[in-house]
């Protein structure tokens, strides 16, 4: 396979990182075209004389930066979203040059990364029933109750003004306060820092603890968003199996050489809902603690719990010393998205680097949202809004259950049901090839349903669908889930009752 000829290995450094320059060179140069199929790891390994584990690495770390694309049993192509540049053999005129940016190397992984991410759940079409997690149509009580607590800060001065990087005093103490009661984490209203969004946390926690060649272990299937941000930094993002427990304990690497984090999210893991057990929780935390590694908990739904006692977060397994652990929640889920606030608990040792990377950023969050969320809280009505979103998606959780269960019976496993506003309807009968197939045939019926396998680095062995009700009331979520047992039939080529 003529590629293979021209990736040229420098010799610095660990070889995958080698081979990752040179692909990346060889994409950025032109002599790989977007579109262009690269060669199977078995191949490439053999004519670089390396392990295949390199060529796996280096493809991985590619895909996940946006230079590659994976397609299921077609093989790794260059990634066709990428700019198309001249090679020198191409009589390109002046305006092609033109149109390409002059970015550094660290600004071309920063998009790709970004790109590739932001491209598996950006919504390009909308569905009469669409069953999108991550998002809910705003409470009605909870706007009406905003309106008037706006009006009432905007009467004082101060709201103006610049604010703390690291965020509102008030509402520092708030989520202090909360995480002491309801999630167990001993951290004081100093140790607590507001972001715009959990993403704004990751970034953050990126450009601090993360540095070329630096290794980030993260969930896979698992978050893109975090992984995209450890892999703009310039970092190796590393996948960890999940199974029905969780992330694996014994599949993280025993000698962690430049192993600096590992990102989880052991409450309603993103995006199988496993939850982790209390015996992989403590497995994780001494082996963090033995490799100096920071654990970044991301709690993204954690208010949102539909049976038993709220769970104890993984930082709240200490007296609040544990200088790895950093926990990260955020309103996105609990309020809205576009509300765009969320929070950080750290170790005493990180506050200042992060508060000082907050003010870099953009001098700290919206002090009049700010004081909004503040008098939420203070007042109970976020409290009281939280027990009305808890009985609102009890209500759809179950109707979605039961519609599962009615319209495709034994076809279907349901899980990660025990919290959030998604759980996952496994499809094992299926080839996991064909989810795909299936998601276009609910397309063509205009429902929306989205692949689990979109989330994932390794190809899953069973295919699943991630089914959101937060935008789909109970009377939608039956007909859904009958136009959705429709197009299994098809997909399948069998009735399913
Ligand atoms: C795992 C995970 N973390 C965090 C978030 C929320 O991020 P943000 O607060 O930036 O909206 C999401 C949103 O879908 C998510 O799925």
């Amino acid at each position: 396979m003529e590629p293979i000829m021209v990736l040229e290995l420098d010799g610095r450094g660990p070889r995958y990182a080698q081979l990752t320059r040179a692909i990346v060179n060889a994409v950025s140069t032109g002599v790989l075209r977007p579109g262009t199929r690269l060669p199977p790891t078995r191949q490439l390994a053999e004519a670089l004389d390396c392990s295949r584990n390199i060529v796996l690495l280096a493809y991985e770390q590619l895909i996940l930066e946006g230079y590659l694309d994976a397609r299921a049993r077609a093989g790794t192509f260059v990634s066709t979203g990428l700019p198309s540049t001249p090679t020198t053999g191409d009589r390109a005129g002046p305006r092609t040059r033109k149109r390409i940016a002059a970015l550094s190397r660290g600004g071309r992984r920063l998009t790709n990364a970004a790109r590739h991410a932001w491209s598996i759940t950006r919504r390009t079409r909308r569905f009469e029933i669409d069953f999108m997690y991550g998002q809910c149509e705003p409470d009605a009580r909870i706007v009406g109750q905003l309106r008037r607590e706006f009006a009432r800060a905007m009467r004082d001065p101060s709201a103006f003004g610049y604010g703390h990087p690291a965020g509102d005093e008030g509402l520092r103490a708030e989520i202090a306060q909360r995480l002491r009661g309801t999630r167990g984490i001993m951290r004081t209203t100093d140790q607590i820092v507001i972001t715009n969004g959990a993403q704004q946390a990751l970034d953050i926690c990126a450009r601090l603890l993360l540095g070329d060649g630096d290794r980030a272990l993260v969930e896979d299937p698992g978050y893109e968003a975090a992984r995209a941000a450890f892999a703009a930094a310039g970092a190796t993002v590393v996948g960890v199996p999940v199974d029905a427990e969780g992330i694996d304990p014994s599949a993280l690497p025993r000698r962690a050489a430049r192993v600096r984090l590992l990102y989880v999210t052991p409450s309603h893991q993103f995006p199988t809902g496993a939850i982790l057990s209390a015996a992989r929780r403590h497995r994780l935390r001494t082996w963090a603690r033995a490799r100096g590694a920071y654990v970044i908990e991301d709690d993204y739904d954690g208010e949102l719990r539909y049976h038993g006692l709220p769970i104890k977060a993984l930082a709240g397994l200490d007296d609040g010393s544990d200088v790895n652990s950093i926990y990260c929640g955020t309103f996105a889920k609990s309020l809205f998205p576009s509300v765009r606030l969320a929070y950080l608990a750290l170790p005493e040792t990180l506050v200042p680097a992060f508060e000082s990377a907050k003010w870099l950023a953009d001098r700290g969050s919206s002090l009049l949202l700010q004081r909004l969320v503040r008098d939420l809280m203070a007042t109970g009505e976020y409290d009281r809004h939280i027990r009305r979103m808890l009985r609102r998606f009890t209500s759809r959780r179950d109707a979605l259950a039961r519609a599962l269960e009615r319209h495709l019976g034994g076809d279907v496993r349901i899980a990660g049901d025990a919290g959030g506003m998604h759980l996952v309807a496994w499809l094992p009968s299926l080839d996991p090839i064909d989810i795909d197939r299936l998601v276009a045939a609910c397309a063509d019926l205009d429902v929306g349903v989205y692949s689990i396998a979109r989330h994932a680095l390794k190809p899953l062995r069973t295919g699943g669908l991630i089914l959101g009700y937060g935008l789909v009331d109970d009377a939608a979520i039956d007909e859904g889930v009958r136009r959705l047992a429709a197009a299994y039939e098809r997909v399948s080529g069998r009735d399913s009752r």
